[in-house]
């Protein structure tokens, strides 16, 4: 488990995947959206590739990001009630619950439509689930309510940052900034 220390901002290390992952999660969010809307076509099949590649790449990061967080020392939260101490912490787990259901779900889309993911047009991951049209449709269901999740979420998560910053006038973001 990450220890809380005495530490005045996160290490060099959780700010970088922090900041990698909320900026691939910009990316994939809209990616996504208008890959859906595409006509089937060249292109539509190439953004695909990128949705699914950045996917996967964000599931990576994901896994080292955890991995890190659980073996170094994090700073105390600076909320100042119990109550937004436990909304907080609890934001950040369904986030970071969604950056790997979301991941999972599109692969098991995939898999289960008999579209093989293929990373960057260059390394085939395996399927994880034989072709399955009804796995496909629960699997889509999941995906796009994690998708939904992940945006409410996102915005009182950007809000509350914004607010420790501007109304609050604490550190909260400074200290995940470089
Ligand atoms: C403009 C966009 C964003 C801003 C301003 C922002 C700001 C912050 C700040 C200031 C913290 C530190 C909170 C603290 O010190 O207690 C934080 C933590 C966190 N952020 Fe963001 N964030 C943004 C985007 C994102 C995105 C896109 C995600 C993922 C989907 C995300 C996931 C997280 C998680 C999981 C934590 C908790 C870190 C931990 O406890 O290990 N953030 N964010
Ligand atoms: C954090 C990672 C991801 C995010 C934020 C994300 C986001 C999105 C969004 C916004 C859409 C459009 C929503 C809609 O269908 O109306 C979408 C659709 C889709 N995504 Fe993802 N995605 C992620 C990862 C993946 C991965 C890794 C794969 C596959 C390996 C994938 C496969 C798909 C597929 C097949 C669709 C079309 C679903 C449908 O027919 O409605 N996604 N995704």
């Amino acid at each position: 488990m990450a220890k809380k220390g005495d530490l005045d901002e996160w290490s060099w290390l959780s700010k970088l995947f922090h900041w990698v992952t909320a900026g691939l999660i910009f990316i994939q969010i809209p990616l996504g959206f208008y890959a859906k809307d595409l006509k089937l076509s060249p292109l539509k099949i190439d953004m695909f590739i990128w949705h699914k590649s950045i996917g996967m790449l964000i599931l990576l990061v994901v896994i080292m990001r955890l991995l890190w967080r659980i073996r170094s020392t994090i700073p105390l939260p600076i909320a100042a009630t119990a109550i937004e101490k436990a909304l907080a912490t609890a934001a950040h787990a369904v986030l970071y619950g969604l950056m790997l259901a979301l991941p999972l779900s599109g692969w098991l889309i995939s898999s289960a439509a008999n579209f093989p993911v293929k990373l960057f047009w260059l390394i085939p991951l395996p399927a994880i689930s034989g072709p399955d049209e009804s796995v496909k449709l629960l699997a889509t269901e999941i995906h796009i309510a994690c998708v939904i999740s992940l945006i409410c979420i996102l915005i009182v998560h950007i809000g509350a940052a914004l607010r420790h910053h501007i109304l609050l006038k604490d550190d909260a973001l400074k200290r995940m900034w470089f």
